[in-house]
Order: structure tokens, then C-alpha cells, then sequence
């Protein structure tokens, strides 16, 4: 059975997360730090997974460059708070099917990230 999710579902979940990653000891200062304008992360954050999820398109970003721009905050440690609080408020917010797809999107795309980041420090 495929698990139907909708921009509804990614209108609620990007805010909240965001909200509690700014409220977070380690990870909200370095948001707090890289971002000025909020609307504008959140409405990018929201395409980038209407992008993902529903390969609507809306994002046209390289989030590689973004996050190798912060790569000394791209840690094993953050990686992990980041996706815990991924996992947390999702599972408070949507079924667990859709938590769990928007999980493993999440998963795989911090490797890949971590990944890259590794790899362009090392150049
Ligand atoms: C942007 C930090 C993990 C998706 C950003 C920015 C920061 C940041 C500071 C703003 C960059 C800027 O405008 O200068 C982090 C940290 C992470 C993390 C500390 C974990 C250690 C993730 C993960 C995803 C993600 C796992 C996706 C699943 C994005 C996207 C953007 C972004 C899409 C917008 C890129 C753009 O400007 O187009 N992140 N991030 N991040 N992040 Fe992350």
C-alpha cells in the first residue's frame, strides 16, 4: 500500500520542527546563527520537501553547497539531534506511515549529505 501524503502535511511538520530545533541547546544556536529571515528558510524548507516527497520541483537549491558552508558544525553528533528531532516531531504530528516515510527520506539524505561534506573537506 503506498502512504498518501499531502503539502498539508509538510505545511505542519517543517514549522514544528524548526521550531524545536531553534529551541534545541546545541543545533538552535547554529540556526539561529546562519538564518535572518525565517518565512523565507521555511517556505525553501517546504518546497524542498514538497520536492523530495511529491517531486513537485519547487526547490531549486543545492543544499551540498549550503551545508558544506557550515561544515564545521556538520558533525556525527548533529547529524544525530538533527534526526532525532526529525523523528520525534513527526511522529507527534503525522500517521506513522507518513512519519515513517518522511524518517527514511530524512536518513537517507543526511548520508548523503554527511557524505559530501566529508568529501569536500578533504579536498
Ligand atoms: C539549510 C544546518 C541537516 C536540509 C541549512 C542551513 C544550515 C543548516 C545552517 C542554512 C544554510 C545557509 O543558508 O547558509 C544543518 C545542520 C544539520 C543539517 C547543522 C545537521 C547536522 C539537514 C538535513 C536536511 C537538511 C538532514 C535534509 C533532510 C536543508 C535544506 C537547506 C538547509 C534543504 C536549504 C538549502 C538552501 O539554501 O537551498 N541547514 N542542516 N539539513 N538544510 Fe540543513
Amino acid at each position: 500500500m503506498t502512504t498518501e501524503i499531502k503539502e498539508e502535511d509538510i505545511a505542519r511538520l517543517v514549522p514544528a520542527f524548526y521550531e524545536r530545533v531553534r529551541q534545541d541547546r546545541v543545533l538552535g544556536p547554529i540556526f539561529n546563527g546562519a538564518i535572518d529571515d525565517w518565512p523565507h528558510h521555511l517556505g525553501k524548507l517546504q518546497d524542498f520537501w514538497s520536492s523530495v516527497m511529491l517531486t513537485s520541483g519547487r526547490y531549486k537549491g543545492q543544499p551540498m553547497v549550503a551545508h558544506v558552508r557550515h561544515a564545521e558544525h556538520m558533525t556525527d553528533d548533529n547529524f544525530a539531534k538533527w534526526l532525532a528531532l526529525w523523528r520525534e516531531v513527526s511522529d507527534e504530528l503525522l500517521s506513522p506511515a507518513a512519519a515513517t516515510a518522511f524518517q527514511q527520506k530524512a536518513d537517507r539524505i543526511a548520508e548523503s549529505l554527511q557524505l559530501g561534506v566529508q568529501f569536500y573537506r578533504e579536498r
